[in-house]
């Protein structure tokens, strides 16, 4: 089974001017151009999907977003519409990053709703989803994913499983400069695949495609993605730099399995 690799690249709240996102992108996209065996996908804010769409329209480049409403429309002030998303050329859609759970009380309940929306209007959802530090000690790690895996991919059907992205993010190596070896990365998608074979079949988990994120660097990236169940990445601090992310995306390509 073939898993064409992913990296995002997201943002968060860092990048998010025109201006800024201008000079990165026009030095991005002629450096990746010729990419064309990983899905590259950029994930900026809000306020700069629609400049950033017209820069990456013609390239090789996807457009993401942070996050999004389950709702159409409506009195949701502040809220964004995945309608409004699909409106401006948007492809992607991370939810339930651990930004969004711990720092705005997201439940599992809550991004299954966005998923599930997503889902319906061809929104290819990257889902986050990792333990705590202390959980990780607690020996809860596995405990934590199956729960997350159950609530918030509840009532999905196979279809709807496989065009799913999912990122597994250990929240104690977000941003931190603490990196999961390779090996530990590799256990957890390792079960998060098998938890998937039992719940759907086979063919669904080999074809989900699952991302490490936390701390990826140009330093670590060949070992993550050479692992047989790392499927690139999802990168914050490293993708705000044009260098550092093209050796990331560089680096999943060389190590296509
Ligand atoms: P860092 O790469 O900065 O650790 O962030 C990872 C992340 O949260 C990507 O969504």
């Amino acid at each position: 089974m073939v898993r064409k690799p992913i990296i995002g690249g997201n943002w968060k709240m860092n990048r998010g001017t025109p201006e800024d996102s201008k000079e990165m992108l026009e030095s991005l996209i002629p450096l990746v151009l010729e990419i064309n065996s990983v899905d590259i996908v950029i994930v900026v804010p809000f306020t700069v999907l629609t400049t950033v769409s017209k820069l990456l329209n013609g390239t090789n480049i996807k457009l993401g977003a942070q996050n999004m409403y389950f709702e159409d429309k409506g009195a949701y002030t502040g809220e964004v519409s995945p309608r409004f998303l699909k409106a401006i050329g948007v492809e992607y859609v991370i939810l339930g990053h651990s930004e969004r759970r711990d720092i705005f009380n997201e439940s599992d309940s809550l991004i299954n709703k966005k998923l599930k929306k997503a889902l319906s209007l061809d929104l290819k959802p990257i889902v986050c989803i990792g333990e705590h530090l202390e959980e990780r000690e607690a020996g809860k790690t596995k405990d934590i994913i199956t729960y997350q895996i159950n609530e918030t991919f509840k009532a999905l059907t196979k279809e709807e499983m496989i065009k799913t992205v999912i990122a597994y993010e250990p929240i104690w190596a977000i941003g931190t400069g603490k990196t999961a070896t390779p090996e530990q990365a590799e256990e957890i998608h390792i079960f998060i695949r098998e938890y998937i074979n039992q719940k759907f079949d086979r063919d669904t988990a080999d074809s989900i495609r699952i991302q490490y994120g936390g701390s990826v660097k140009p330093t670590n990236a060949e070992d993550l993605f050479k692992k047989k169940n790392i499927d690139g990445g999802l990168v914050g601090g490293a993708s705000l730099e044009t260098n550092s992310f093209y050796q990331i995306i560089n680096a999943a390509a060389l190590t296509i399995k």
